[in-house]
């Protein structure tokens, strides 16, 4: 379960050669609320009102102003960088842009691989391979999708992509930043379809974010 409690994140707005704080924008300002195991919340607002910031700084990718946030009864706002690090394995974001996001030097192997290797999830060739392979299932790519860079995929694909590594960290929680408005409409349905198969599989909760443009 995850609970933010007067959550707020102010960015200073800097001006003069001194660079001194002359304001702020509030991006965040004293948000509360619960999400618990299985569940979605959804947060539905207009271009700039803080939906990314709020994201990120759920996962301390962003350092909030103010509040506190509880995973599993902890406040991680009060963890140091090796048990944030730590923590991090278990909340994952998925971005807007799934271009972005991937290297584009970087075969689906090595993009699957490397979350594995970082938190020491695999410790043999074979428990790789068939990491990889369950990876794949999970989101529904072809095993020859290992062999090939970012730009061989469809939009809809780089996003399985980009599911697919969030899940080989075996998260808990996973923030939606417009997961799929970057995609065409025909496509989008199909992977919020996959995100909710995966929820019920694999009892994940989303924190799930969308434009109203
Ligand atoms: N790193 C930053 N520095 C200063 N201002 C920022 C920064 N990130 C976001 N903002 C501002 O915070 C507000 C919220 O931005 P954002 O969270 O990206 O909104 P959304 O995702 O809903 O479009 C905007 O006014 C934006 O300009
Ligand atoms: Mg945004």
């Amino acid at each position: 379960m995850l609970e933010v409690r007067n959550l707020s994140k102010h960015f200073p707005i800097r001006g003069g050669i001194l660079g001194k704080e002359v304001g702020r924008v509030q991006a965040v300002d004293d948000v509360s609320f619960t999400i618990k195991r299985g569940e979605t919340l959804g947060l539905v607002g207009e271009s700039g009102c803080g939906k990314t910031t709020l994201g990120r700084t759920l996962l301390r990718l962003i350092e909030p102003s103010a509040g506190s946030i509880l995973f599993e009864g902890r406040d991680i706002t009060q963890l140091n960088a090796s048990a944030m690090r730590a923590m991090r394995r278990k909340m994952q974001i998925i971005f807007q842009d799934p271009y972005a996001s991937l290297n584009p030097r970087m075969t689906v192997e090595s993009i699957l691989t490397e979350p594995l290797k970082i938190h020491q999830l695999c410790h043999t060739k074979s428990a790789y391979k068939k990491r990889l392979q369950e990876l794949l299932d999970y989101v529904q790519l072809p095993r020859e999708a290992l062999n090939k860079y970012p730009h061989e995929f469809s939009g809809g694909q780089r996003q399985r992509i980009c599911i697919a590594r969030a899940l080989a960290v075996y998260p808990e929680f996973i923030v939606c930043d417009e997961s799929v408005s970057a995609l065409d409409v025909s496509i989008q349905a199909q992977v919020i379809n996959l995100l909710m198969d995966l929820q019920k599989e694999l009892k994940l909760y989303y924190f799930e974010v969308m434009g109203n443009e």
